[in-house]
């Protein structure tokens, strides 16, 4: 069984301390020389980097989880009372002078994380995990807005709240671990929140009949016959915990509202993988975009997510063969990953877009998924005639690569692909004239101006070259590299 929590009533110097000592991610990272964090392993090579001042003592306590001189540690604490903090849990003093912390603390985009330290082998049922690619990917795909109130469903180390805090009025947290909880709790108050609000209970039962501006959710959703491990093992059948999620993050949005929640989803091989998602969402009134990253079949799967078990052979096999047969019994072909943005508007029928995501986000992807669902909803309630004489623009903090492939006779045709600094992580490629189209929306233009000046340099009548700028700017915008510009007031 896990420990004991840190009471959060420690916070308030303890946050004094860490502030003192430039104790967040610009900070530590200029102490390890490039990282903000640490893996099992990394520690011995980690603490050589650092000093002996009183920053170097909070990230071997707190960051690296190493034990220091006891000293060392009342000096750096302060204010903070090495015996409050010993009361409090968050210090552990052995007899000879050392202390050890048993939590992290990890310092993320100006907050300020409590969690377990990552376990590689054995972790406890009750594990709460700190920052992973799952909390990550959703960190990035949120879009960031204000919002009055917001939810974070399956809060773990309360990181979605605490970034939602962040431009929200007031947050929501709920979790049926009481551990993340008071994670969340500590998390928050070090961060000097006093805004985040934590709730037990499983999914929305703690938020019945309440309706927010901002759902997020990074819910434990693997499919899989175990129960072992809270944060990942839903422990309802199939693909239940994903539709739960997502169905009920478009119950709890108030109009206006956006929610972006992960998930893992079943569709047969043939099927469209987004078929499950449509059916989650029918009647939900709201706009979607589903986002896919991959569909696997149940061995990949299985094997993805138990590379625990790889130094064990035996129990790895037992544990592939637990789980493929669970998938054949149950009649589970393939399993996708993505993710699902939501938007509520106005209720009827939900206007729903895809795309894929050859890679994980980057940067802020939230400003990216926004403009695909501002997009879709430009599309679908304008006409082409509309279209035409909109000005569109180029999104700022790109790159163009342009490429031409060499095969045995010779180069090939020259293809552009675009790269957004803040991505949802789709992979955008074209050929030449759609790259001379997208250079043309430069703010000023609209795609009917482009139409003349493409059908000098191109052979075909005014009108199938309007028809290629058409639906050139229609996948453009659907894919959110371009956008209406701005207008002047
Ligand atoms: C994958 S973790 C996500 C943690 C955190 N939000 C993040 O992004 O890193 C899933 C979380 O859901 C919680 N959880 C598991 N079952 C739940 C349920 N039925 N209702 C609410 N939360 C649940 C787990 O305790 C865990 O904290």
């Amino acid at each position: 069984m896990s420990s004991p929590v840190p009471d959060p009533a420690i916070a308030g110097p303890l946050r004094e301390a860490l502030a003192r000592s430039n104790y967040n991610t610009g900070g530590v990272m200029v102490a390890l020389g490039g990282d903000a964090e640490s893996s099992p392993g990394d520690a011995p090579v980690q603490a050589r980097r650092l000093g002996s001042d009183d920053q170097a003592v909070l990230v071997r306590l707190f960051l690296l989880g190493l034990d220091v001189d006891a000293d060392r540690a009342r000096t750096a604490l302060a204010p903070a009372r090495l015996e409050d903090l010993e009361r409090g849990r968050l210090i552990e003093v052995d007899g000879g002078g050392r202390v050890r912390c048993p939590i992290r603390i990890s310092p993320f985009e100006g907050l300020l994380l409590a969690h377990d330290p990552e376990v590689v082998e054995d972790p406890a049922p009750d594990i709460v995990t700190g920052l992973n690619s799952a909390a990550r990917t959703l960190a990035s795909l949120t879009p960031r807005r204000p919002a009055g109130r917001a939810l974070d469903v399956g809060t773990g180390s309360g990181v979605q709240a605490l970034l939602a805090a962040k431009h929200s009025g007031h947050v929501v947290a709920t979790d049926v671990n009481p551990r993340a909880l008071a994670f969340t709790e500590l998390g928050a108050a070090l961060s000097g929140f006093d805004h985040v609000e934590c709730r037990e209970g499983s999914f929305f039962d703690p938020v019945e009949g309440e309706r927010f501006d901002l759902v997020v959710s990074n819910p434990p959703y693997v499919i899989s016959p175990d129960a072992q491990l809270v944060y990942r093992d839903g422990g309802l059948e199939r693909d239940e915990v994903s539709r739960i999620a997502v169905s009920g993050a478009a119950a709890h949005l108030a109009e206006g509202g956006l929610a972006m929640v992960l998930a893992n989803w079943v569709h047969q091989a043939w099927e469209p993988w987004d078929q499950p998602l449509r059916d989650w969402l029918e009647g939900s009134g709201c706009e979607a975009l589903l986002l896919h990253h991959l569909s696997e079949d149940g061995l990949e799967y299985a094997a993805k997510w138990n590379t625990r078990h790889r130094r064990d052979p035996e129990t790895h096999a037992q544990v592939l063969d637990r789980w493929t047969g669970y998938y054949r019994d149950a009649g589970i072909g393939t399993l996708a990953t993505g993710g699902v943005a939501l938007r509520r508007r106005g209720g009827g029928d939900p206007r729903i877009t895809t795309a894929e995501m050859a890679t994980g986000p980057a940067g802020k992807g939230g400003e990216h998924v926004l403009r695909m669902l501002d997009a879709a909803a430009l599309l679908a309630e304008g006409s082409a005639d509309s279209l035409l004489a909109t000005p569109l623009a180029l999104v700022p903090g790109h790159r163009l690569h342009r490429e031409r492939r060499h095969t045995g006779e010779g180069y090939g045709p020259e293809t552009v692909r675009m790269v957004l600094d803040d991505s949802a992580g789709l992979s955008s490629e074209f050929g030449p004239a759609v790259a001379a189209i997208l250079v043309g929306l430069d703010g000023t233009r609209t795609p009917g101006d482009l139409v003349p000046l493409l059908a000098q340099a191109l052979p075909g009548s005014d009108d199938e070259i309007r028809d290629a700028v058409l639906g050139a700017v229609r996948t453009l915008l659907e894919q959110g590299l371009v956008e209406p510009a701005a207008t002047a007031d």
